[in-house]
């Protein structure tokens, strides 16, 4: 059957995706925290999470200005990343390479993220959304501090420990 959909069906359809994530990843932050063994990557996980509070608000407002309700799609991409970092809690729990592990989860997240934001950036150019296009923008540059700081993170101490051999 020829199909019409346009651009525009692919904006809302990524804005559903991308938000059905953030909410996810809402959820997903505290329980990392919780997991992680260093003071300073608990605190981490933690403040991302109150940006990620901003990024489902700045979501609600991008589909106000289309004139759409805001609504999430279900994003297995997002649910299989989110379960890999699970699987890591589980399987490196009270192991010294468990921060690093966790830290590359993390990581995996917000390359996802910043591949959507990215992606709808472009689209809402393309399609003169000018209001749209500042609010994706601050977010994108939240998700692409997040993980300079997840590398940081990693480098100055998380992969070190994660070599040591359990005492
Ligand atoms: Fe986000
Ligand atoms: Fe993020």
């Amino acid at each position: 059957m020829a199909t019409t959909k346009t651009l525009n069906d692919l904006f809302l359809d990524t804005l559903k995706d991308i938000y059905y994530a953030e909410k996810q990843i809402l959820k997903a932050l505290p329980k990392m925290a919780r997991a992680t063994q260093s003071e300073e990557g608990k605190a981490g996980f933690l403040q991302h999470r109150d940006e990620t509070q901003g990024h489902v608000e700045r979501l609600e407002q991008v589909f106000e200005l289309i004139g759409k309700p805001a609504r999430g799609k279900t994003c297995e991409a997002i649910q299989g990343i989110i379960s890999e970092g699970e699987e890591i809690m589980e399987e490196f729990k009270g192991s010294p390479a468990l921060d690093a592990g966790l830290i590359s989860s993390a990581q995996a997240v917000e390359h996802y993220e910043i591949a959507r934001y990215g992606t709808l950036i472009a689209w809402a150019n393309q399609l003169g959304l000018s209001d749209a296009v500042p609010l994706l923008k601050a977010t994108l540059a939240e998700e692409e501090s997040t993980d300079k700081k997840l590398t940081q993170l990693a480098e100055a101490q998380a992969n070190v420990k994660g070599k040591r051999e359990a005492a």
